[in-house]
């Protein structure tokens, strides 16, 4: 049988070099632990006589609560200037919390959705300054300060009156033009501002996504053609669509584009005013005066410009039947995307 003293003297100098838990856990299983030193003695003491036993029990004993007391003296030490202090300590074994994920708007879902087909198709996206002044929202496209057109859009002018809130993203047609010799073919999605009565398909502030295409020999042929391969895209299905001739003073000839409603599939509803059709964009042909204020020769260059509403795409893509819910804030709308 191993000496007690001897046990004591060793476990007296384990405790002393110990350094952290696991050192003061590995010495609890050396001698206390179920395989321990300790256990092996108080087993082995049936085979001797009782005053021996009782004498070597109890010495065992003593030793057994000294070792377990300096081990969890010494313990407490350490949890208490270790980084997991009691109060703090973590238990890594716990799950994660998810923490809530937001995610994108659905007009940026689709706005993303339109740059990528667009993108695909050789476009390049630009950007244009939502304050714009009046030369490039309105001289600049070839509307005259006493032109009637300036009405089709009710204005909000900023306090200076010199500056407004656009009210389409055609400026950058001219801002493009200015910069960049065609060819070349750009998208601009961008927010634009209308001083206008509201309704289901009407917002005062919403989404543009204006397009330009100039090259030599651009016709209305590559408009439909590109349009209607964008509308396929978008909706991933064929879309009836029709041109019917529209009048801006920045393009020539001008159409408008509708789309057969997906919201009641052409039947009529409140979304498409019981007529199965839905305006969705402008378009038209370069008007040789656009090209003149941005500093290119109409002579040489040909092609076509838009501007698709992308609220109204959405609301189609989604079957959305009031185009105020996505700017309501009403996360019960939100959360469906
Ligand atoms: C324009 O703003 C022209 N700048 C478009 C254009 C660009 C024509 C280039 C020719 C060449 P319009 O005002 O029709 O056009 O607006 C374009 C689209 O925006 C409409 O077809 C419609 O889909 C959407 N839209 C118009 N008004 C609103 C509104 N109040 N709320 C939501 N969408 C609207």
């Amino acid at each position: 049988m191993v000496s007690l003293k001897l046990l004591k003297k060793q476990a007296e100098k384990e405790l002393k070099d110990a350094q952290d838990l696991k050192d003061f856990d590995d010495i609890f299983k050396k001698y206390l632990g179920k395989q321990g030193e300790l256990v092996k003695v108080l087993r082995s003491l049936k085979k001797l006589p009782k005053a021996k036993r009782m004498k070597i029990g109890r010495e065992a004993n003593e030793l057994k609560n000294f070792i377990r007391q300096r081990i969890e003296k010494a313990s407490k030490e350490i949890r208490k200037t270790s980084v997991f202090a009691d109060e703090e300590w973590i238990d890594i074994t716990i799950p994660g919390k998810r923490p809530i994920i937001g995610h994108l708007h659905p007009l940026t879902q689709v706005q993303r959705k339109v740059e990528e087909i667009f993108q695909s198709m050789g476009f390049s996206v630009v950007e244009g300054p939502e304050i714009e002044t009046e030369w490039y929202n309105f001289d600049a496209l070839n509307i005259p300060k006493d032109h009637p057109a300036r009405d089709m859009w009710n204005t909000f002018c900023l306090k200076d009156n010199k500056l407004i809130l656009r009210t389409h993203t055609s400026p950058v047609q001219v801002r493009y033009m200015e910069k960049n010799n065609p060819p070349f073919r750009i998208i601009v999605p961008g927010r634009i501002f209308r001083h206008e009565a509201t309704d289901a398909t009407h917002e005062m502030q919403f989404y543009h996504v204006e397009g330009l295409m100039v090259d030599k020999n651009i016709s209305v042929a590559n408009f439909k053609a590109i349009i209607q391969e964008f509308f396929r895209r978008f909706f991933q299905k064929e879309i009836g669509i029709r041109l019917r001739p529209s009048y801006f003073p920045f393009t020539e000839p001008s159409f408008e584009i509708d789309i057969n409603c997906v919201v009641c599939g052409g039947k009529g509803c409140s979304v498409c005013q019981k007529s199965g059709w839905l305006e969705m964009m402008g378009a038209g042909m370069v008007h040789p005066n656009v090209y003149k204020n941005s500093g290119l020769n109409p002579k040489n260059w040909q092609g076509f410009a838009f501007g698709i509403g992308m609220d109204r795409l959405a609301m189609m893509k989604y079957k959305i039947h009031d185009i105020r819910l996505f700017h309501s804030g009403d996360l019960r709308f939100l959360k469906q995307f």
